[in-house]
């Protein structure tokens, strides 16, 4: 496990930026794992910039997102299918038939996931997933519990999620209650991973994450595990961090 420490914000997307470009410009047909919330968008803005200045594509990249609320359509402006468009997709050369998020609204949720997991395997695997970390230590929508979850399957949002996704929405009420996710499995089997956060409030969960034990009540623990995960943080974030 690698740790890479920015002194703030923009470092840190800077440094993640460069991370997932070094994979696209290795393999111009990869496939990238792609996470929402508010910690990679500024990385999302280096990669459109870089894109607009010619030093990277997507022409031939195709892309997976984490997971996505149910019963919200891709226009709702807080789903995650509107939240990539807006932060990437719709700003980058990317073939948008190529760009998958899970349906939140699908009849069929168990087929629906059964087939997100076959996209991907069909598309090659995933070279390198985009993760976040919730408070609670989530990735993807996996909140803590007993297990890690295998593959892409729906879950009941914890209140804690409920509560800090709630300062997106007009009311806390709003906040879907349920949402689709890749699983730990999923997320284990992308063939790199880098790891986003910043701030002081992430600064306990980055420490139990990844100098704790692994347990699936830290289910972000299970990267300690993955041959190659790469975790950048901003200097507050890596404040509670003993790696020396
Ligand atoms: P955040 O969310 O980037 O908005 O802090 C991270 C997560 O919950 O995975």
């Amino acid at each position: 496990m690698e740790f890479i420490i920015a002194s703030d914000y923009d470092g840190m997307s800077r440094k993640a930026a460069d991370v997932v470009e070094s994979v696209m410009k290795d393999a111009p047909e990869c496939v990238l794992g792609l996470a929402t919330g508010s910690t990679p968008i500024g990385m999302y803005g280096c990669l459109v910039e870089d894109t607009a200045k010619g030093d990277v594509s997507f022409a031939n990249v195709s892309t997976f997102n984490l997971d996505e609320y149910c019963g919200l359509t891709g226009d709702h402006d807080q789903s995650y299918r509107y939240f990539m468009d807006q932060n990437l997709f719709d700003s980058v050369d990317v073939d948008k038939a190529k760009t998958h998020v899970p349906n939140g609204c699908a009849a069929d949720v168990d087929q629906m996931c059964e087939e997100y997991e076959q996209a991907i395997e069909d598309a090659g695997g995933i070279d390198i997933q985009v993760l976040g970390i919730g408070h609670n230590g989530h990735i993807g929508f996996n909140e803590p519990c007993d297990h890690f979850p295998v593959i892409t399957h729906e879950v009941d949002l914890t209140e804690s999620t409920i509560n800090a996704n709630s300062r997106l929405f007009d009311d806390i009420s709003e906040v879907p209650r349920k949402a689709v996710t890749m699983g730990i499995g999923t997320i284990m089997k992308a063939r790199k991973v880098v790891v986003l956060a910043n701030g002081e409030g992430k600064a306990d969960i980055i420490s139990r994450a990844f100098t704790g034990p692994v347990v699936p009540e830290v289910p972000a623990s299970v990267l300690q595990l993955h041959p190659d995960v790469t975790v950048v943080l901003d200097a507050e974030a890596a404040s509670k961090l003993d790696i020396a």
